[in-house]
């Protein structure tokens, strides 16, 4: 488990001014009604100047991609990425899957434990995992984020896009812990780590796409696959309850 500190990052970012530019995320599909997916979370990797998505799931902890890296910060609540500030994030401790594959992506997933809990109102609100690891699912999901809207190119977007994908069994779709969906229409570059929701929950995080025979794919981590590693760490009680009384010979 990588640990970083939580108070660390701050202070490095004081004058750092994330944001897309004007264009809108997303290849295909739409721009989002402000507030309409209020557990959007919108991370900035300050190394790399890297953006990415990703979604929030308990007061304490938001889901990304392994592959955005550890050093980031959130940002929870925001629709717009227009004028914001560093001082508008939070920050984290990344939790990246200790059997992340950076050429497969296989266990392209990673925990942010949020160094103060979000709030909850109507901006900021978690989504729900599935409630077990065969749980059916509707093929036709929901993927959204401020990423590009064009393949291959970086027009990032300010506000949030979505755009419906259907799933498909798919040759591209190599390990248990992955969902695909093909076509033009999907995430882009900076999609990264967001949440595909099917019916009303976060059945997939958007990990990388590519062409096989001339069709584009989107590949999606299954989060069921990974849930019982998702709660042992997010249902893990606090360390001041965990703690053993001591003894002394
Ligand atoms: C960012 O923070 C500033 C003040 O620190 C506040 O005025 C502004 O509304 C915040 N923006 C967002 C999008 O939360
Ligand atoms: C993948 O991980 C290896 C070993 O940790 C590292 O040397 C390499 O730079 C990584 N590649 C990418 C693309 O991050
Ligand atoms: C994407 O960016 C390129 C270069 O800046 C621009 O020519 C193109 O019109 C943009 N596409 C969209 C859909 O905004
Ligand atoms: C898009 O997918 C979401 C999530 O499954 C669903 O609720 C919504 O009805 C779909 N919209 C369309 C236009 O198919
Ligand atoms: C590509 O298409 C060909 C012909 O339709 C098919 O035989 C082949 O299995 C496909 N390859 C993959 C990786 O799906």
């Amino acid at each position: 488990m990588s640990v970083l500190l939580c108070l660390g990052a701050f202070v490095l970012l004081q004058n750092v001014m994330p944001g897309g530019s004007m264009q809108h995320g997303i290849i295909g599909g739409r721009v989002s009604d402000p507030g309409s997916h209020p557990y959007m979370v919108y991370i900035y990797n300050w190394k790399t100047n890297e953006r990415c998505d990703g979604f929030l799931v308990s007061k304490d902890y938001v889901i990304t991609a392994a592959h955005c890296k550890t050093s980031v910060v959130v940002f929870l609540g925001i629709y717009s990425t227009e004028g914001l500030h560093i001082t508008n994030s939070t920050s984290v401790t990344a939790i990246p899957h200790p059997a992340y594959n950076n050429n497969t992506y296989e266990n392209d997933i990673m925990l942010l434990k949020l160094c103060k809990p979000a709030p909850r109102n109507k901006r900021v609100k978690p989504v729900a995992l599935p409630a077990s690891e065969n749980e059916e699912f509707s093929t036709n999901c929901l993927v959204m984020g401020w990423g590009s809207q064009e393949h291959n190119k970086r027009n990032l977007s300010s506000v949030l896009k979505e755009v419906n994908v259907t799933i498909s069994k798919t040759s591209a779709c190599t390990t248990p812990d992955m969902i695909c969906s093909e076509g033009f229409k999907g995430p882009g570059k900076g999609d990264s780590g967001g949440p595909l929701i099917c019916g009303n929950v976060a059945h997939g995080i958007v990990s990388s796409n590519f062409i096989l025979n001339k069709t584009f794919v989107s590949r999606y981590v299954r989060t069921a696959y990974h849930l019982s590693w998702i709660n042992s760490i997010i249902k893990k009680p606090p360390k001041d309850q965990r703690a053993q009384p001591r003894r002394f010979p």
